[in-house]
């Protein structure tokens, strides 16, 4: 049902070195054509877990008689999937509205929806700021999107903010919106159970739960009978994933969720993400080396190289742990396994020693790609709560350049040693400079460019890389 639709995304997986984030993408859903009788315009912002949702959110909708389309000034439902991770992301919401708004005025019998991590922060509140909202649905609500559509058709309002501590929507089908055809989410589990200070999700998307692992299988068999190559199962903290079957009869952990993913076939390949350096096992890291296909990459955040930090983030770990994870990755996997990171510049009275702690962390690791960001407060939170948000915005904004430029290093470094290299390439689509050439990504994440030659998306193709640059590897294919 679900055409392969295009994106208009700049996909975060094209390994962004600063601020340009996973949480600071927007897609937009472009057309699926079945005649369908009012229209849906759905756009996502923040984390993968997101997109995915509204993926389940169109499956919803789609039984309801709505097609998704990209013309917003024709949508007779806009919905914002939002982010709520820093403060940036909200305004750009609700500037979005405000543009939305000039829309309605032309069409007036236009829906404006709000779902999402704003959605369950801000709750009925978002009415009463932002007028021209008529619904306000949470994460955990989606499957009373068509009873309050009908409630919004009849000229109420409509609010489900509700948290669940079993919704999973294992049984829904995603519609695979901005799809290449090739790679695909599987959201594995819900929620966030523990409480990084600065953080906010936890608040927005509730308790941890793990989806049944039959239906994540089964959705991944499904995936490869469509003729996709790849599935990055996602969750806030996968190594804790953990599923039990009613009567007590199955135990699947992460490393063995995993293992089922990447047998299903040698030609499918696994990604995961985000891995909690405080969960992450031995036992994925064995399961990883184990198979082939799945990917030598991992996502380990560390948010901070100081470990006074690192308790008042509440993350649960020191400097000395995470060193010993990295050390273990490395024994088990070897340098080939790439590491990637997130970190936050300027957390509550961090001093310049400490900050100075995690630039020696990420030459200590030197990973291959990372996430940054300044710390930005926000309500609710135990640090907005406990601590003040004292390093002043300069000194935000000076370390994480510092922490950028560290980065741009490391990743020209990386992935100057894949150059003489031969590496495996699943092809993804065209580059974007030149339909002559096509691009891709190896195991360990690194964007890969080269001659098209007779190759399509979907190939695996061994290219030899001749060049590199901070973001990309170029290359000529071999087979
Ligand atoms: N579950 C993942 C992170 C999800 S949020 C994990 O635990 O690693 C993605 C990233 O946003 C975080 O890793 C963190 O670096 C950043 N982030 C979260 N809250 C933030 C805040 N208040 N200010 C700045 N960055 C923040
Ligand atoms: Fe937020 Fe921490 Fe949960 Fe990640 S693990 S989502 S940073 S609370
Ligand atoms: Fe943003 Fe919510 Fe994801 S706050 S980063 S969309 S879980």
């Amino acid at each position: 049902m679900a055409q392969p639709l295009l994106t208009l995304d700049f996909l975060d997986r094209a390994a962004p070195v600063a601020e340009a984030t996973p949480a600071g993408n927007v897609r937009v859903t472009l057309p699926t054509r079945t005649g369908r009788q009012r229209k849906l315009y759905i756009e996502s912002y923040g984390c993968q877990m997101n997109f995915s949702d509204s993926e389940i959110v169109s499956s919803i909708l789609f039984d309801e008689g709505f097609d998704t389309t990209d013309d917003l000034a024709n949508a007779d439902l806009v919905l914002l999937n939002t982010c709520s991770i820093r403060e940036k992301a909200e305004q750009t919401v609700r500037m979005r509205l405000k543009q939305i708004n000039s829309h309605k005025k032309r069409k007036p019998d236009m829906l404006v929806g709000v779902l999402g991590c704003m959605a369950e922060r801000l709750k009925s509140k978002f009415l009463e700021e932002e007028k021209i909202v008529d619904l306000v649905v949470g994460p955990d609500a989606y499957r009373d999107l068509p009873q309050l559509i009908a409630q919004v058709d009849g000229g109420q309002k409509g609010v489900n903010v509700l948290l669940s501590r079993e919704e999973t929507y294992a049984d829904i089908t995603p519609v695979r919106l901005n799809s290449n055809g090739v790679s695909a989410f599987i959201s594995i589990m819900r929620g966030c159970d523990n409480m990084c200070s600065f953080c906010v999700v936890p608040f927005t998307r509730g308790r941890e739960r793990s989806r049944d692992a039959h239906s994540i299988v089964q959705e991944a068999r499904d995936l490869v009978a469509a003729g996709y190559k790849e599935v990055t199962l996602l969750g806030q903290n996968v190594d804790s994933y953990k599923w039990a079957a009613a009567n007590g009869s199955e135990h699947v952990n992460f490393a063995q969720l995993l293992e089922r993913v990447a047998l299903i076939s040698p030609e499918l390949r696994v990604r995961f993400s985000t891995s909690h350096p405080k969960d992450i096992t031995d036992e994925v890291l064995h399961t990883m080396a184990r198979h082939e296909n799945i990917c030598k990459y991992i996502h380990l955040p560390a948010q901070s190289g100081n470990s006074r930090v690192l308790a008042l983030m509440n993350r649960t770990y020191d400097r000395a742990w995470y060193e010993e994870r990295v050390n273990r990755i490395r024994e088990i996997l070897g340098e080939d396994c790439a590491i990637s990171t997130d970190m936050i510049a300027g957390f509550c009275s961090e001093t310049e020693e400490e900050h100075a702690d995690t630039k020696s962390l990420m030459h200590f690791v030197k990973y291959d790609m990372a996430y940054q960001f300044f710390y930005s407060e926000r309500p609710g939170t135990l640090a907005a709560r406990k601590l003040a948000d004292d390093v002043p915005l300069e000194t935000k904004k000076r370390r994480l350049q510092e922490l950028i430029d560290i980065q741009q290093v490391h990743s020209a470094e990386r992935n100057a040693r894949a150059v003489g290299q031969v590496h495996k390439v699943l092809v993804e689509n065209f580059s974007k400079r030149s339909k002559d050439d096509l691009s891709g990504r190896n195991s360990q994440n690194q964007v890969v460019i080269f001659p098209k030659g007779n190759f399509k998306k979907g190939d695996y193709v061994n290219v030899l890389v001749h060049s590199s640059s901070a973001s990309t590897l170029l290359g000529e294919a071999l087979n």
